[in-house]
């Protein structure tokens, strides 16, 4: 880490627009770290395709507005999307099983003290975060090399959300085989929130937690990449992003 060319730091911005343009083009020295190992790259494309699956077919159960004409016999479309739903499902049980299992194997950055803002020093840095984010005071932005405490608060958040869609979702599924295994094994949930009907709301409403959380990760991912230039689009492709050797990083401390 000798000899490491300073980089510049850009200015406070003066206008709405001028952070963007402030920022410098990368000079200096920077290292290669890995973050994601392959397993959490795989999942979180298994989890995209799934997700996009679930959302576009559970919409079109909800509200089936390209039936055609009264019988549904000749063209099967609700049972195709249906079972589409429900592949999907599948699939995301399974990686939801992998990740849990990750938490305990994976490396510092997916371990599950990553996904939980549990020390005082992230409630700070979150404030800190929410900042950078709103463009006010963005030289002050706290530096991570993984999950941010405000990442670490939203990503649990939305897997919490993930696992009430899957219990709400073999709930109603139980209801196609009363008595079956899945029935017997889920129909309490729909006791618990005073009938099948607030089961089917919450899965319906909570849909729209996906539809708002896609947009927003996908635009502060694309931000990210842009503001700071550091691969971060790519990590989650290659595993790893290029980080300047000067900077300090609150979760880079072995380095
Ligand atoms: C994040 C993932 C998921 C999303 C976004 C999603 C979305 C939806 C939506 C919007 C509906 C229509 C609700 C309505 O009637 O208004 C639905 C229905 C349904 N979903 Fe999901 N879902 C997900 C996961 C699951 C899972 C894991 C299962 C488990 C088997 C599941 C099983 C069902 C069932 C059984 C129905 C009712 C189907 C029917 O009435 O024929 N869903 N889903």
């Amino acid at each position: 880490m000798n000899n490491v060319t300073p980089r510049p730091v850009y200015d406070s911005p003066r206008g709405f627009f001028s952070l963007a343009r402030k920022i410098p083009p990368p000079s200096g020295e920077y290292h290669w770290v890995y973050l994601w190992e392959w397993p959490i790259r795989a999942m979180h494309w298994a989890t995209v395709l799934c997700l996009i699956a679930l959302v576009v077919t559970g919409l079109y159960i909800g509200m089936p507005y390209f039936i055609i004409g009264s019988d549904s016999a000749p063209h099967f479309l609700m049972g195709w999307v249906r079972f589409v739903h429900f592949a999907a499902a599948a699939i995301l049980v399974a990686v939801a099983m992998l990740r849990i299992y990750w938490l305990f194997v994976g490396n510092r950055f997916s371990r599950l003290p990553s996904l939980f803002p549990l020390r005082p020093r992230d409630w700070s840095n979150m404030w800190k975060q929410v900042k950078f984010y709103l463009m006010i005071q963005p030289e002050k932005a706290p530096h991570y090399l993984g999950h941010n405490p405000l990442q670490q608060l939203s990503y649990t958040g939305i897997y919490f959300v993930a696992i009430t869609m899957i219990v709400t979702g073999f709930a109603m599924y139980g209801q196609s085989n009363p008595g079956g295994l899945i029935y017997n094994a889920t129909n309490w949930i729909g006791i618990l929130f005073g009938g099948m009907p607030v089961v089917r709301f919450i899965h319906h409403v909570l849909t729209w937690a996906f539809l708002i959380f896609i947009p927003i990760h996908v635009y502060l991912s694309i931000r990210a990449d842009h503001l700071e230039r550091t691969g971060v689009i790519s990590s989650i492709i290659s595993g790893g992003r290029f980080v300047p050797a000067d900077q300090k990083y609150i979760d880079g401390e072995d380095l």
